[in-house]
């Protein structure tokens, strides 16, 4: 690439997922859950600077009719220099390959305000549809 980082397919850590999260934001997840949410993770994808991680994102999806993309961060001293488009551009063109051809294929994702217009590049756009979240403990009885 020409900002000389590299990409590397499925093969980044838990530890790295916590390291790339504190470099933007704080309240990580447990090592445990991440470990869990990366093996079961459809795909995902690192920037790279030589050996150090730079970038990741990761999907989960069926390859049949959707996708949802998560984590897309990018470490704020490498930001601004086409790590992100690297990140956005290897999802979409595993979603592309993965798919049955000649049908289309939902990639969903939810942004911060000042984020949108970074995935409005890629094509994504918002509808009328409110994201609805509910936070449930694990290991505890309903
Ligand atoms: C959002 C993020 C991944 C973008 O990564 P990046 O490496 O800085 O992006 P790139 O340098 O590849 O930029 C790609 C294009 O998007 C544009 N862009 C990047 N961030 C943007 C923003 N916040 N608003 C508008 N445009 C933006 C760039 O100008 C560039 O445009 P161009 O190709 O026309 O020149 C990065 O800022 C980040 O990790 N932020 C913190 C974590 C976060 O908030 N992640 C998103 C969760 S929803």
């Amino acid at each position: 690439m020409t900002n000389g980082l590299t990409i590397r397919e499925n093969t980044f850590t838990a530890a790295e997922f916590i390291a790339l999260w504190e470099s933007v934001w704080s309240g990580a997840p447990a090592f445990e859950q991440v470990e869990k949410a990366l093996a079961n993770s459809v795909y995902r994808v690192g920037i790279y600077d030589g050996e150090k991680i730079v970038g990741m994102a990761r999907m989960i999806g069926d390859l049949g009719l959707c996708y949802y993309i998560k984590d897309v961060i990018v470490r704020p001293e490498y930001q601004g220099c086409g790590a992100g488009r690297m990140l956005l551009d290897r999802l979409l063109t595993f979603i592309r390959k993965n798919g049955v051809p000649g049908t289309d294929i939902a990639a969903e994702l939810c942004a911060m305000p000042d984020k949108m217009p970074f995935y409005a590049k890629f094509g994504f756009a918002a509808n009328e549809a409110q994201r609805m979240r509910l936070m449930l403990r694990a290991g505890e009885e309903a």
